[in-house]
């Protein structure tokens, strides 16, 4: 349950490999979409304390914000658009070290210095997006990429 969730010093590494068995926990025997990516991002932030951490969902031909934690978001990204749209069109995790420096990026907010955005795919198509952003720059790198691309793979689409 939530309330059990037990937040890990150490190296990034270690909170990832504490934190990813309590997700799987979390999701145990509940079907519910929305339920689910709610207690991902709560649980990843509440590890993490990153600045925000939430998922867009693909519908249609745009992106439409789903589940996060932190502040209010832009609600819709077209394809190829930002970071989010670009991962979702590439199917590829997006690494940003410095959000200035990437063409095109939507900023929702002008404290977000640096971001990762990984792909949600089954059969082939991506389904969401899971992004995070970081107050700081060049907060993101190999590590949180082999990580959240495992975490991703734990949600069910039914
Ligand atoms: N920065 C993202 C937009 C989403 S917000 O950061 C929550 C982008 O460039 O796609």
């Amino acid at each position: 349950m939530a309330e059990d969730l037990k937040i890990a010093a150490g190296s990034k590494e270690d909170q990832y490999q504490s934190i990813i068995p309590q997700i799987k926990a979390l999701l145990e025997g509940e079907p519910d979409l929305v339920a689910n990516l709610a207690n991902m991002v709560a649980a990843l932030k509440e590890q993490f304390g990153w600045f925000w951490v939430g998922f867009y969902l693909v519908k249609e031909d745009q992106l439409v914000l789903g589940p996060f934690q932190g502040p209010i978001a832009c609600t819709r990204i077209r394809k190829g658009k930002g970071v989010c749209g670009t991962s979702w069109e590439k199917a590829q995790t997006i690494v940003v070290p410095d959000v200035e420096k990437f063409p095109g990026h939507i900023a929702c907010s002008s404290l977000s210095k640096s971001e990762i955005v990984v792909p949600v795919i089954r059969n082939k198509k991506v389904m969401a997006v899971l992004d995070v952003d970081s107050e700081e720059l060049d907060t993101f790198d190999d590590t949180d990429k082999k990580y959240l691309e495992q975490i991703v793979q734990l949600i069910e689409f039914e």
